[in-house]
């Protein structure tokens, strides 16, 4: 453990050391941030802002560095707001006497042993407002009360992972976006090694979030089927990932009538991407995501407010190319393999008619008794797709699926559907560290659900999300496969907690952990 004296050597050492931290990310990184972490066990000068984590039971606050007046101040201060440490507490005590700084804000912990990863976010991100709200530059956040060195690593990068969440923009169709100051965010910690780490792979989950909110806030009109694929190719590439893109042609070819129906109503015509990151050389993990770039309804077309909120339709196959983005920025030594079908479901003269017949990839033919239960028609044959093509061990598909998940469960919840009580375990478990949770819902008793008259199946049923999840279990056969229905999830109308207004990037964060703690299982 670095203690707080080899802390105080090291100052010593002089300025020529603060020269050697490692960067920990940069707005080069992130489009729309500004933000630099750095973590360091040694105070340095300048910071405008301090802000201090304390665990509740702290009898006293006080740093190094710090004189009678401020020790004084500020827990004279920390008293007057009743503040004692719990968690999510935040107090500013302005002009700190002794200090350069001009704000000290005490953020309560509780117990850090207690402390959940998913808690710690959300701090960072009121932290993040509060902060945002001032002109501070250079914020230098004190961990040094966590004397733990592991938790004290784990939660100064949960904090950090939180600021940087909120503090994603979609501007880019702003003629002027309002500019974003660059903030520093100073980290000192007990061991900057064990810091980095942290922070280095819930950073690369970042990533994948920015990518997966960057893809669901795209309008429809820009985030079509080719953009969608070609914006996947252009973040995933870089970091190893096989990424093949097929085009309405291919798609053809194959023989996935399903997904290609859903866009023959677009100019738009369907695409299929595969991103495959080979991280070791076992049988593949498949995640398949619910691409529809626009979902207008189709023909039995959407007549309320809803629709404008059909951007965020492709949420899961967005949450898909994030996850994938994280895993390869992780490295992590699994074989996972990604699949988005890609459609965008609108109407011409063209477009599939209530009551056509579509036959899938794997040759099932399918009743379309609601062209706006799209969704499974085109998870279809993304799923026949990964089975026939890539033999996973298993496979997960996430969707925006249905607006009965909504009614069942809110946007709080996700629905998860699966005969594989493993499978479901371990998402559950993915769910309670990330804070985005699964809630199971049954495949059965529903007989005959799905039946048509005329065809092998149909594309809706009654209870209806029960019947989007048995549509697609019909095509997932024997491999053991669990479908999330994410509807509602997509987008937030105001910000919240570690999410701005806008796409969330619902599902990176549950399926890149569920990938590991899966895999490890
Ligand atoms: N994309 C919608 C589901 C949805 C609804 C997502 C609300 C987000 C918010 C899906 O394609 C859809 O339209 N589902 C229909 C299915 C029905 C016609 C069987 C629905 O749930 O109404
Ligand atoms: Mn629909
Ligand atoms: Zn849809």
């Amino acid at each position: 453990m670095k203690s707080f004296d080899q802390g105080l050597a090291r100052v010593a050492r002089g300025l020529a050391m603060l020269t050697t931290l490692l960067l920990l990310s940069t707005a080069a990184s992130a489009q729309y941030l500004q933000t630099t972490m750095i973590a360091t066990e040694t105070p340095g000068d300048g910071a405008d802002t301090l802000v201090v984590l304390v665990p509740a039971g702290t009898a006293q606050v006080s740093l190094p560095g710090w004189n009678q007046a401020t020790i004084d101040q500020v827990n004279r201060a920390l008293a007057a707001r009743d503040f004692d440490g719990s968690a999510r507490q935040q107090v500013e005590v302005l002009a700190p006497a002794g200090l350069t700084a001009d704000r000290l804000i005490a953020v309560g912990i509780g117990d850090p042993a207690q402390l959940a990863r998913h808690v710690a976010e959300e701090m960072g991100a009121a932290l993040a407002v509060h902060i945002n709200g001032s002109k501070a530059a250079v914020i230098e956040a004190n961990t040094r009360l966590i004397t733990d060195p592991a938790r004290n690593a784990a939660i100064a990068a949960a904090v950090a992972h939180g600021i940087e969440l909120r503090n994603y923009r979609f501007d880019q169709l702003k003629s002027s976006p309002e500019p974003r100051p660059s903030q520093l965010y100073r980290w000192i910690v007990q061991s900057q090694t064990q810091a980095e780490q942290q922070y280095a792979m819930l950073n690369a989950v970042a990533q994948g979030v920015f990518t997966a909110r960057e893809l669901t806030n795209l309008p429809g009109g820009d985030g079509h089927p080719a953009a969608f694929a070609e914006y996947a190719r252009a973040q995933l590439a870089p970091l190893g990932v096989e990424v093949t893109i097929l085009g309405p042609d291919q798609v053809e070819a194959a023989g996935m009538g399903s997904l290609l129906g859903v866009s023959k109503g677009s100019q738009h015509k369907a695409h299929l991407l595969v991103a495959h990151w080979r991280g070791s050389s076992d049988a593949p993990i498949a995640l398949v995501g619910k691409g529809n770039t626009f979902d207008t309804g189709g023909y039995d077309l959407k007549t309320t407010a809803s629709i404008l909120q059909m951007q965020g339709d492709k949420a899961g196959g967005a949450a898909v190319v994030g996850a994938l983005k994280a895993l390869a920025a992780q490295q992590v030594p699994i074989n996972v393999v990604g699949i988005v079908p890609l459609s965008q479901n609108a109407i011409s003269g063209e477009a599939v008619l209530p009551g056509d017949v579509l036959t899938a990839g794997d040759g099932t033919t399918i009743e379309v008794t609601s062209t706006d239960a799209e969704g499974r028609l085109i998870l279809a044959d993304g799923i026949w797709y990964a089975r026939d093509r890539f033999a996973p061990r298993v496979i997960v598909d996430i969707a925006t699926l249905t607006g009965a998940k909504t009614t069942a469960l809110g946007s709080e919840l996700s629905a998860v559907f699966s005969e594989h009580d493993e499978l479901v375990a371990t998402m559950r478990q993915a769910g309670e560290l990330t804070n985005e949770r699964v809630w199971q819902l049954p495949l059965g008793p529903y007989p005959g659900i799905i039946d048509s008259r005329i065809a092998d199946i149909r594309n809706t049923g009654s209870p209806g999300a029960q019947a989007g999840a048995i549509f697609l279990q019909h095509f997932a056969r024997d491999t053991p496969w669990l479908h999330i229905d994410m509807a509602g999830q997509a987008l937030l109308s105001s910000a919240s907690g570690i999410h701005p207004a806008g796409g969330t990037g619902h599902g990176v964060r549950l399926l890149t952990e569920w990938v590991k703690i899966y895999a490890a299982r």
